[in-house]
């Protein structure tokens, strides 16, 4: 037997504000986009903005039902209109976090698994990077791509 290890790399922000303008901006809309999330359920917002290579921002938010797995996550919602509308752009950057009140939560919310397997179809069909920012308001970590955040994933190279 041979213990291995895998390292995450990430880079952390202590604020938004340490953030350059166009990442502030995404931050700016999903937070926006949380504003407007359908969540009776959980009451709990989750907003997400996906930035193209041609510049478009494309936000999502959670969307739940009555009947509970019918709902969407955020960042679901979003790449999925941005691949059915774009298909063609990349997708360069795609900021995911919690709202509340109008502004970020205090804690990060990591995608959940579904989410990153759905984030790393979207790279592999694109074949570059989507930079994946979990905002907070005490701190923002991003990681260059979805490998990051899902190692080991299940992808078409297996279907073959
Ligand atoms: N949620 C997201 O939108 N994204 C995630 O990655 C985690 C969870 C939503 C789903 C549900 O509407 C609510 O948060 C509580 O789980």
């Amino acid at each position: 037997m041979i213990q291995k290890n895998i390292v995450v790399n990430f880079q952390e922000y202590k604020s938004i504000d340490d953030l350059d303008n166009l990442d502030k901006e995404l931050v700016e809309k999903a937070i926006v986009a949380g504003s407007n999330a359908y969540s009776p359920y959980s009451n709990f917002h989750v907003g997400a903005a996906a930035k193209l290579g041609n510049g478009n921002i494309i936000c999502g938010n959670n969307q739940e039902n009555a009947a509970y797995p019918s709902g969407l996550c955020a960042e679901r919602t979003a790449l999925f209109y941005a691949n059915a509308n774009f298909p063609d752009q990349k997708i360069e950057s795609l900021v995911i976090l919690g709202e509340k009140n109008g502004e970020a939560l205090k804690d990060i919310v990591p995608p959940c698994g579904a989410c990153r397997q759905v984030i790393w179809e979207s790279q592999n069909r694109q074949k570059s990077p989507i930079r994946i920012i979990l905002a907070s308001k005490n701190k923002v970590m991003i990681f260059d791509d979805i490998n990051q955040l899902l190692p080991f994933s299940f992808d078409d190279s297996l279907l073959k």
